[in-house]
């Protein structure tokens, strides 16, 4: 195991997006996924940003390519062995993410991390299929990665301080803010984010306004830099939908049942910007 290797399980936006600042911060990070042609994509994408920001004079062109030297696309679990600190960035499924945890327990040392960044299911309940629960704990980063601050750092039941003060050190080390939370369900962020987005959706589902006229009112009337319906495309309609779903379930609430436009785009795959058509369309995916 070595102190400057950070394995992520996930290349989607937010996986790509971790392996990003990681490898910007000095360390070596392996980015996994099912999908190579997500590793890929995840690789391009993160060459793009690194690139753009030279060219925008951000940082100096020979550090691109030490950025990307340290990144490592990995297809094998096995290599988590290395890391001190694992970053699961995959989809939001408890039995996707309950599967990663028992396979990342067999094949990583004991003092290893296991940090999920979730945006919503528990972290005790994650933790429960490992057999170091104290190592288990949420570090949810925000979208898009490289430019939002904030990193929710959510405490299990069983998660002992020093994997707490790992990880609030290695969010530091990354340039982010780290704010503790409890685990309940969707934490603060996303319990108060994602009712809003769905409202927003009811609100276009009862024919209240356009989805444009929603969005305006919510940047120009409260301040928002984006609408709650471009910003549910840039998070994933699929996404928002596990989030509401958690919520609903967790709380047995009524109030957070999901809408049922919500659930018809995530079926017929328009799941934003990612697939290129959500609420809005994009030009590419
Ligand atoms: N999108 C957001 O705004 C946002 C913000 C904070 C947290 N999150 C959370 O981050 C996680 C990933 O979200 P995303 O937006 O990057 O989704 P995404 O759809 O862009 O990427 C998910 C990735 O997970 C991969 N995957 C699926 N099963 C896997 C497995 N068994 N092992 C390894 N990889 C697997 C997929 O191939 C895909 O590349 C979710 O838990 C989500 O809730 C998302």
């Amino acid at each position: 195991m070595r102190d400057d290797t950070i394995m992520v399980i996930g290349a989607g936006q937010m996986g790509s997006g971790i392996a990003q600042v990681c490898a910007q911060a000095g360390y070596s990070v392996y980015m996994y996924d099912v999908s190579e042609d997500q590793i890929q994509k995840g690789m391009n994408r993160i060459s793009d940003r690194l690139v753009k920001q030279a060219e925008k004079g951000k940082m100096p062109h020979h550090d691109v390519k030490d950025i990307y030297l340290r990144l490592s696309p990995s297809d094998s679990l096995n290599d988590a062995g290395e890391a001190f600190l694992i970053i699961e960035a995959a989809v939001e499924r408890m039995d996707v993410k309950k599967d990663i945890f028992k396979r990342l327990d067999e094949k990583t040392k004991d003092k290893a991390v296991l940090a999920s960044n979730t945006s919503s299911l528990p972290i005790t309940e994650l933790a429960s299929v490992t057999k170091k629960p104290q190592n288990v704990i949420g570090m949810h980063f925000m979208n898009p990665v490289p430019v939002m601050q904030l990193v929710e750092v959510i405490r299990g039941l069983e998660t002992s301080d020093q994997t707490f003060d790992t990880v609030v050190a290695t969010a530091e080390k990354l340039k982010k803010v780290p704010v503790e939370v409890h685990d309940f369900p969707g934490f603060i962020s996303n319990r108060i984010l994602m009712p809003m987005i769905n409202e927003a959706v009811f609100a276009l589902y009862e024919g209240v306004a356009e989805k444009e006229s929603i969005d305006t009112i919510m940047k120009l009337g409260m301040n928002h830099p984006m609408g709650p319906l471009a910003l549910a495309d840039l998070i994933g309609l699929d996404t928002c939908l596990y989030i509401m779903e958690t919520l609903h379930k967790g709380f047995g609430d009524d109030k957070y049942r999901p809408c049922p436009l919500l659930r018809q785009y995530v079926s017929a795959g328009r799941l934003g910007k990612k697939t290129g058509k959500g609420f809005y369309t994009y030009d590419s995916k």
